[in-house]
């Protein structure tokens, strides 16, 4: 796994749900009450953008047909059947980093 800084600044005191673009992958980046998650941004369902939902109650919640994603496992609402991917997070000297599995493509010629 490789860190990879969070190229903008987060505020922790507001509570929003947006697109977050690192080391070639568009995620889905959420604070809701102080805490921070990063989760990918395409739904299993149906493909919708999760960037364009919103967050209740610790869910992720889609734009398209509201399928729920608990924002600290991943975790589908019981009866949808998936999830979503939740990526490391951490915080060090004032900045964030999030933790991406290298790529096959990586570990072979990287
Ligand atoms: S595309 Fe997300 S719930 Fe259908």
């Amino acid at each position: 796994m490789e860190w990879h800084k969070v190229p903008v600044k987060i505020d922790e005191s507001r509570n929003y749900v947006k697109a977050l673009h690192v080391a070639g992958k568009k995620l889905c980046l959420i604070s809701e009450n102080g805490v921070i998650s990063v989760t990918s941004s395409r739904c299993p369902h149906a493909g919708a953008d999760l960037t364009k939902g919103w967050c209740e109650g610790g869910k992720l919640i889609c734009p398209f047909h509201r399928h729920r994603f608990n924002i600290e496992t991943g975790a589908g609402d019981e009866q949808q059947h998936n999830y979503i991917r939740v990526y490391p997070l951490k915080k060090e000297n004032g900045d964030y980093y999030i933790g991406i599995d290298k790529s096959l493509w990586n570990k072979i010629f990287g």
